[in-house]
């Protein structure tokens, strides 16, 4: 049985006050969860947002990584640095990652190999666009996208690993997956996992994210192959994050 976890993608949203704040109101309103909570935030409100998260349950993720360990790139962070102020997840190749900042299939797989490095939790994003899939090309690309980024990692490090579908078409549209185009889309990079990995495909969460919120999270979350959300605007409103961590604490 994968216990069920619920990611928070902040994106390029809240001031480090601001981020104190919010986490304040989900600890509150999370008490009690029997999934796994993350708050993935950006660079600059992790500092705050692990003081407010007080060393408790809920995990602390950064939202992007560099994957050298350090030298002249200027404006990244490393994974170490990142585990240094208490981060233990990162969301790794996210799609507005790979559409405006170019990051590639290789990208995610050295970053993958360097949150793994470093000790963290990778939660690798792949999924389609709309024209892939309006051309039949979503689970040949999903089953690509995921054999690339985990390309060279040993069976017991992607035990550590988290992958997220995140079909680009239902990000930020207001636009969802039905139940079960998420399931069988969730199966199929299931079955990606299963050739690499057959001792520990079965172990590894596989998220769903694209407008998941407080109403259509309970369907989602009751199929069988979909082990939690990444979730992106839901995540900003303490009582819809909340909602969404009941429902998968059923
Ligand atoms: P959304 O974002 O929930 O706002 O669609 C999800 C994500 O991009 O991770």
């Amino acid at each position: 049985m994968r216990k069920k976890l619920i990611a928070g993608n902040w994106k390029m949203n809240k001031t480090p006050t601001e981020a104190a704040a919010l986490i304040g109101e989900i600890i509150n309103q999370t008490s009690g969860a029997t999934c796994d909570v993350a708050v993935c935030v950006p660079y600059i409100d992790i500092p705050a947002a692990r003081d407010a998260l007080k060393g408790g349950a809920i995990w602390l993720g950064a939202e992007n990584c560099h994957h050298k360990e350090s030298g002249a790139y200027t404006g990244e962070i490393s994974t170490g640095m990142l585990k240094s102020v208490g981060v233990n997840t990162v969301i790794i190749g996210h799609s507005e990652r790979r559409q405006y900042f170019a990051e590639t299939d290789e990208t995610v797989n050295l970053k993958t190999k360097a949150a793994i490095a470093a000790g963290l939790i990778p939660i690798i994003c792949v999924g389609e666009t709309l024209a892939q899939r309006e051309a039949g090309y979503t689970d040949a690309l999903v089953s690509y996208q995921t054999k690339i980024a985990y390309a060279g990692i040993s069976e017991k490090d992607a035990l550590n690993t988290v992958v997220a579908y995140e079909p680009v078409w239902a990000i930020g549209t207001g636009k969802t997956a039905t139940d079960e185009e998420a399931n069988e889309t969730i199966g199929v990079i299931r079955e990606a996992l299963r050739c690499i990995y057959p001792g520990a495909a079965e172990d590894i969460r596989i998220l769903y994210g694209g407008s998941m919120n407080e109403k259509n999270a309970a369907g989602l979350l009751a199929q069988p192959e979909i082990d939690g959300g990444l979730i992106g605007g839901a995540s900003l409103a303490a009582e819809k994050f909340a909602a969404i961590v009941k429902a998968a604490s059923l």
